[in-house]
Order: structure tokens, then sequence, then C-alpha cells
């Protein structure tokens, strides 16, 4: 392949790429986030829960390298949120995220968005961490 045709090739390439992961973000309805670790805080900023026309995302899935299960977040009101580890309470499978439920794949527990068992077989509520808001910032204490 000569060079000119190898440089077309990779530039509609990359433009495929970024146009199919702008259809996933805006189909998909869940907002994946990378946080920051603060000492043992998980670290996101409120506007991450902020769409573009200014609306609000009711959760937002928050995500790090150091944290073996993904964080959900759901925000009820300006100062009110509860983080949920998305880990199943069964036998530890991680859980997906469907509006205001969480569903495990592995046999089908179901949670709510405050992480109450709705269907089992698991029979003990999701893990929550406190949440406080600090300069526009929420701190997920992972204690
Ligand atoms: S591991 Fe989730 S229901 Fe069994």
């Amino acid at each position: 392949m000569e060079r000119k045709a190898f440089i077309k090739n990779c530039g509609f390439a990359c433009l495929g790429g970024t146009l199919v992961a702008s259809l996933l973000e805006s189909c998909g309805g869940t907002k994946m986030i990378a946080g920051t670790i603060d000492h043992s805080d998980l670290v996101v900023p409120v506007s991450s829960f902020q769409s573009h026309n200014g609306s609000f995302s009711r959760y937002v899935v928050i995500q790090h390298e150091k944290l073996k299960y993904p964080v959900c977040v759901y925000r009820f009101g300006e100062k009110e949120y509860t983080a949920l580890l998305m880990r199943c309470t069964h036998q530890g499978a991680e859980l997906q995220v469907f509006g205001a439920r969480l569903q495990c794949p592995a046999h089908g527990s179901e949670f709510n968005d405050k992480g109450v068992v709705q269907n089992g077989p698991a029979d003990t509520n999701l893990r929550t961490f406190p949440v406080t808001i600090q300069h526009n910032q929420l701190y997920i204490s992972l204690k």
C-alpha cells in the first residue's frame, strides 16, 4: 500500500472509531467517568452529573484502576447522593445499571437505587459509601 493510501485509510478508520464511540456514548444511558483518589476518598466533580443541555443525569458510574468494582452514584437532589459498590452480594459478580435498578447478570438479583435487595438470590443490600460535597467535588469515602 502506498503511503498516501495508507494515511487516507488510517484517517477513515480513526474517524469511524470516533463516530462509533460518540454514538455509543449518546445511545447508552450509563455515564462512565474516571474518578481520582484523594487519601481514602474517590473524588469526582459535581458537574459530572450535568449534561450538555444543563439537565442532570440520574446516576453516573465511576471507575478507577485501584477499584476492583465500579461505584454507581445516584443523584436524588442538589445535596443528596447515594454511592453503591457495584458488587453483587450473592457471589460477587459485577452489577449492571438500568435506570433506578442494578441487576446481576450472573443469577438475576436486583437492587434499587438505594442498594436495597429487590429480588434474590442475594439477601444482603449493597455496600454503600458516605458522600460529602466540598468545593463542587463529590467525596465518596471508601473507608
Ligand atoms: S452473583 Fe449476583 S445473583 Fe449470584
